[in-house]
């Protein structure tokens, strides 16, 4: 595996059922709380992240704490050199002279380049910790690992499952990831489920969301991406997309409801005790799996 995780096309069955193994055993070894003994006191990492995050930032900083790996937070970059001019290059240059992972969020899609020609060159380890609206590798890897772990309780069949995307489509970096993974795997169809100006982009059907709940295995919640912009949130009632009462009535009665979070009212909160909510769950099996990843990035 290269040093550098930065691409959702990077997620192959083989990755996922490494990462699905790893992660369970990793969970078994934090929840007995005595030292996993990992051995990687030696390394160190920073965080890069220059757009707001919760469970990305803290699961890094969980699953890097875990493996015994020291690490800096870059902080607001108004208090960096760059500040007074310094290049983009200059400061992963002086990052990767001291670091050997970089975590990197950024709202500049072309600064992960960038900085990967400097990972590459100091032959150290950089993760694409979310890209703009691109790309958000390590959370499609997360989904699909969540997936793959309730698809074996669900018997659910690689090849045959239905998914759908709903909400921001077009400005979701995490959906249009795991709708990447997913795809690349080949475990089953899409159909995506938005408003027309959230679903430009989609190469995937766009249909009505009564017709696809209650034919779906997995159903994909997003929020609204507003940050973005591009477009008006006058131009449509995002409560069309929600899973209110009615919407729940229709899910299969194993349905796998996913959100990669923070959430909006797409989802509310009386549903997290539903049996189909598996939010939580996901957002457990991303610390675990992002551990995985960073060892195996490491090894
Ligand atoms: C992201 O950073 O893209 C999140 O995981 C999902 C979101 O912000 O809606």
């Amino acid at each position: 595996m290269s040093k550098c995780f930065l691409e959702t096309s990077q997620i192959t069955q083989e990755l996922v059922d490494q990462m699905n193994q790893r992660s369970k055993h990793f969970e078994v070894l934090d929840q007995s709380k005595k030292d996993p003994k990992l051995n990687f006191g030696s390394y160190r990492a920073c965080l890069y992240f220059d757009q707001p995050s919760t469970r990305t930032r803290h699961s890094f900083i969980a699953a890097l704490q875990f493996l015994g790996i020291s690490y800096s937070d870059f902080g607001d970059t108004r208090r960096s050199s760059m500040e007074k001019g310094e290049s983009i290059q200059d400061t992963f240059k002086t990052l990767f002279t001291y670091y050997d992972i970089v975590i990197l969020r950024t709202s500049d899609e072309s600064v992960l380049d960038v900085a990967h020609v400097v990972a590459k060159s100091h032959q150290k380890t950089l993760i694409n910790a979310g890209q703009g609206s691109k790309e958000h590798p390590t959370q499609a890897l997360l989904d699909c690992v969540t997936l793959e772990r309730e698809r074996e309780n669900h018997k659910l069949l690689r090849g045959s499952m239905s998914a759908i995307i709903v909400g921001d489509y077009d400005r979701g970096r995490a959906a249009k990831s795991f709708a990447m993974a997913y795809k690349n795997l080949g475990w089953g169809s899409i159909q995506v489920v938005g408003p027309a100006p959230l679903t430009k982009t989609s190469e995937y059907p766009v249909v009505p969301l009564s017709k696809a709940l209650g034919e779906a295995d997995i159903i994909y919640m997003t929020r609204l991406q507003s940050e973005y912009g591009g477009v008006s949130d006058a131009e449509f009632d995002y409560q069309d997309y929600a899973l209110g009462p009615k919407e729940v009535s229709l899910l299969k009665p194993k349905a796998i409801v996913l959100h990669p979070l923070p959430r909006g009212k797409e989802i509310p909160e009386p549903f997290d005790t539903d049996s189909r909510a598996y939010y939580w769950k996901q957002e457990k099996v991303g610390f675990y799996t992002r551990a995985a990843l960073i060892e195996a990035l490491l090894l």
